[in-house]
């Protein structure tokens, strides 16, 4: 009977991340508010449905007191999860320092914060170990919720002690870590104090995977590099042991976007809001506040279109959602009040009595405000800077329905798209022994997506204040119709406009279970 029921039952995962699925806020001494978190990893992972999942993370909240703890453990075991519990002083070192002033700048190509670098080396040592002590802690837990034939699949820059950590508690675990930002040229990687520690620490997973080929290339020569360690078609080897490296691109869940537009709830928003911005063209941003994310840029091109284009004053307006992170952090202070003052000063300069060009707001939005938003969008801009992936343009797509909107997108970001294709080939050529047929029709779909959202959007340079103002002034003035739209398809050249029933046909059926599957599958 066990037997049978252990074939009928699904494979046990337990994901752990830094972040939790659902963050709490604190309403009484034993009582919680849980609230869906806000972030790639999170929207990537939702809806596994193929596995008996558990998520381990760090609770995200302060909780000095053992009933506060006692009763957050016992809420968030109603929604799988399990909370590691962290002090205020670690979180700090470890989380706002490591992770967030280290880590994040490096692996985004932006260097170490400018003005207090001096202080970011001197208390390095110190972040670092805090790091370690936290990897660890998210161990122990992992340990006590352990069972025997468990999958642990590590997350993120903020976990990558933890397969060294958890290899060394047992032997037989199968651990995998999936990157979630870029892995950087080893030319990067190599300035950091503890490079040799950090890959060493990843390489004791059995795999390690990324979102693109070139990240995964990028880890494999870090590897190289710095550890002198050979690496092979399927890895990294070290004295016949290998670490299999592979890239499992994300995508989102593209059918909860597709059935949300399609509620009543979403079609009322969408009602209220092409009353409330009617008559003139709507151009949307969504981002975390975060300076890969390139706010001031776009808004400074934003800015550059309005001076050149007065007869737009009154036709158009930019919606940007920034949605609060790392507030603890100076560098993500300091980029608030430089939005802020940038958005005014384009508010002031350009607004009117009763209009002004940018309604810019600091919160997220329900998920089906935003639904409604993508929905009604004439033109998304999608001007990151660096950025693991980026979802936001894949949801836009997926809640444009018939409508015609257009994306300006980061040349940044279509360059890691494009990459995907080379990543196909690498991953199944990699797992060519034992891989379902499922996983590979999940890949060939992803391929095509690749070409489709290619050929679907303006690419821009974000640094370049210019082209994106043109971008923006073409974008504006496409007048779409589908002769339009076919011709442009037809042609060689990238065709500038994001047309979702053609292009993004098949680019919408990639969709984050070809990350869960996928990565899964191989481990
Ligand atoms: O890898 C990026 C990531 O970890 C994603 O989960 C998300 O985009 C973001 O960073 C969330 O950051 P935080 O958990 O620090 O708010």
């Amino acid at each position: 009977h066990e037997r049978q029921d252990r074939r009928h039952s699904k494979q046990r995962l337990l994901v752990v991340a830094n972040r939790l699925p659902v963050s709490a806020v604190r309403k009484g001494e034993a009582c919680w508010q849980l609230e869906v978190s806000v972030g790639g990893l999170v929207s990537a992972l939702l809806g596994i449905t193929e596995f008996e999942t558990r998520w381990v993370g760090w609770a995200g909240v302060n909780v000095p007191d053992e009933v506060g703890r006692k009763s957050l453990t016992e809420s968030l075991a109603a929604k799988r999860c399990i909370p590691v519990f962290l002090d205020e002083d670690l979180v700090h070192l470890y989380y706002n320092g490591y992770c967030n002033n280290i880590l994040w700048p490096l692996f985004h190509y932006l260097g170490l914060p400018n003005e207090d670098w001096l202080a970011t080396i001197c208390s390095f040592q110190s972040q670092f170990d805090a790091y370690k002590k936290a990897n660890q802690m998210f161990a122990d837990v992992v340990k006590e919720h352990y069972q025997e034939g468990d999958i642990v699949w590590c997350h993120d820059y903020h976990l990558m002690f933890l397969p060294k950590c958890l290899k060394e508690q047992n032997s037989n675990i199968k651990v995998g870590w999936f990157l979630h930002t870029p892995f950087p040229s080893s030319e990067i990687h190599r300035t950091m104090p503890s490079r040799s520690e950090l890959l060493t620490a990843v390489l004791a997973a059995d795999l390690v995977g990324f979102h693109t080929y070139d990240y995964a290339r990028h880890f494999v020569s870090a590897c190289t590099r710095i550890l002198g360690l050979e690496g092979t078609p399927d890895g990294v080897e070290d004295q016949g042991r290998l670490t299999r490296v592979a890239a499992f691109p994300i995508g989102i869940d593209s059918d909860r976007f597709l059935r949300a537009i399609q509620l009543p709830q979403v079609k009322n928003y969408i009602k209220e809001f092409e009353e409330r911005f009617g008559g003139r063209k709507v151009m949307l941003g969504v981002d975390r506040l975060d300076m890969i994310k390139g706010i001031p840029q776009k808004l400074l091109a934003f800015e550059k279109f309005l001076e050149e284009n007065p007869d737009w004053h009154d036709k158009v307006v930019l919606l940007q959602i920034a949605v609060p992170t790392r507030t603890d952090v100076p560098e993500y202070q300091k980029l608030t009040c430089q939005v802020h003052e940038i958005v005014g000063r384009i508010n002031g300069r350009f607004g009117t009595l009763t209009t002004v060009p940018i309604h810019h707001l600091d919160r997220s939005l329900d998920f089906h405000a935003l639904c409604a938003l993508y929905a009604i969008t004439d033109v998304a801009l999608v001007t990151s800077l660096r950025d693991g992936m980026n979802l936001v343009s894949y949801e836009f797509v997926a809640c444009q329905a018939s409508k015609k909107g257009v994306l300006i997108l980061s040349e940044v970001l279509i360059s890691i798209q494009a990459f995907f294709i080379l990543a196909f080939a690498y991953v199944t050529i990699s797992k060519s022994q034992g891989s379902s047929q499922e996983i590979d029709a999940l890949l060939f779909e992803f391929a095509g997506a690749a070409q489709s959202l290619g050929a679907g959007a303006i690419l821009v340079n974000p640094w370049n204040v210019t082209e994106v103002a043109a971008s923006i002034a073409y974008a504006l003035n496409i007048e779409l119709n589908d002769t339009v739209v076919e011709a442009q398809l037809r042609t060689t050249q990238i065709p500038p406009v994001l047309q979702t029933e053609h292009a993004c046909d098949r680019y919408l059926r990639s969709n984050n279970r070809l990350l869960i599957l996928g990565f899964n599958a191989t481990l």
